[in-house]
């Protein structure tokens, strides 16, 4: 048996356990180790924080760049909240981190905060952020007090908060955040779901000089874990086949681009920007695709990630 597939039935019957997530975590943790804060893993997610930050100081309307922004909110922030410690760095006020599950805990966000200090002391974290005047002294002085500091109050010198609800109705007011971002988030979550949450952030994104910008992974993830498959492998499922081999715990949605650009156009939010990997068209002709893409052009099918970024002002 494929390993991709035994991993689809044990993350089939983890769904279905009441505490799914944590067993998935322990699951991922002890077997498929996907789950240890490596390197490559760190910078990547700490080169989204600078790409939205660049996304945002070129798309923003009325601010400066040493004041945007002001305020923050990125959906799906999993494990380690490196996006978001990113943000603080940059001089961040408030930064809201939005999740269904509260998945980070004292000991994921101390791995986090030695990893930034790490990256300091290397002297590379300037490459990603820059970092504003006070921000690192904090930073440093949680790490060397960390024992003493409960999550709460690691959180709260860090101006983060999580919003532990469904992104669909959230608690804050119209006009109220500067830059909403996400990373790799969007392609685990259906249609149905994420136009809502779309029309939402419409909502919280200050129209005048506010930012959205999205990375989006359209990779079959099961190839990131076996690579005797690749990442169109998905595609050849009908979608009744799909919802057998998916599952709630890491659900994929399998939109294709051309699938998110008419969910922005429906909710008129501008794309003002799309930056995308263009794929293998080569390996996407190796499989055989199920009937819902293969009308589709190749090379739109094959796109494998990309950055939306809307300036709202554009809305
Ligand atoms: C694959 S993880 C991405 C984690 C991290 N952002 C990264 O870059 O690796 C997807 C995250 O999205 C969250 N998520 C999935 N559906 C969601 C929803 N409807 N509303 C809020 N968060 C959701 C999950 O709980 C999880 O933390």
């Amino acid at each position: 048996m494929k390993k991709w597939v035994l991993k689809a039935i044990v993350q089939k019957i983890i769904s279905y356990l009441p505490m799914g997530n944590k067993i998935n975590y322990l699951f991922q943790k002890y077997i498929t180790k996907g789950v240890y804060l490596t390197d490559e893993y760190f910078y990547d997610r700490l080169g989204h924080a600078r790409d939205h930050l660049n996304a945002g100081h070129a798309h923003t309307h009325t601010h400066t760049h040493t004041d945007f922004p002001k305020s923050c909110l990125e959906l799906g922030t999993g494990w380690y909240p490196i996006v978001p410690i990113g943000f603080f760095l940059a001089g961040a006020e408030k930064i809201y981190s939005v999740d269904i599950s509260f998945l980070t805990s004292k000991e994921r966000i101390t791995t986090t905060i030695s990893r930034f200090v790490d990256a300091h002391q290397k002297g590379v974290l300037s490459d990603y952020v820059k970092v504003q005047e006070g921000r690192l002294a904090i930073l440093l002085e949680c790490f060397d007090n960390i024992e003493e500091l409960s999550l709460e109050d690691i959180l709260r010198k860090l101006k983060i908060e999580y919003l532990i609800t469904d992104a669909r109705k959230l608690p804050l007011p119209d006009n109220s955040i500067d830059l909403v971002n996400s990373n790799n988030t969007f392609e685990h979550i259906y249609p149905e779901i994420l136009t809502p949450i779309l029309k939402e952030f419409k909502r919280v994104v200050n129209k005048e000089h506010g930012v959205m910008s999205h990375f989006i992974d359209m990779s079959d993830h099961f190839a990131h874990f076996d690579h005797s498959i690749n990442v169109y492998n998905f595609l050849q499922f009908t979608n009744r086949q799909w919802r057998w081999i998916d599952n709630s715990i890491q659900p994929q949605s399998r939109l294709r681009i051309d699938d998110y650009r008419h969910i922005y156009h429906q909710l008129g939010i501008p794309i003002s920007e799309e930056k995308n990997r263009p794929g293998d068209v080569d390996a996407l002709k190796t499989i055989k695709l199920d009937e819902r893409f293969v009308t589709k052009p190749l090379d739109v099918v094959a796109i494998s990630h990309c950055q939306f970024i809307s300036k709202m002002k554009d809305a």
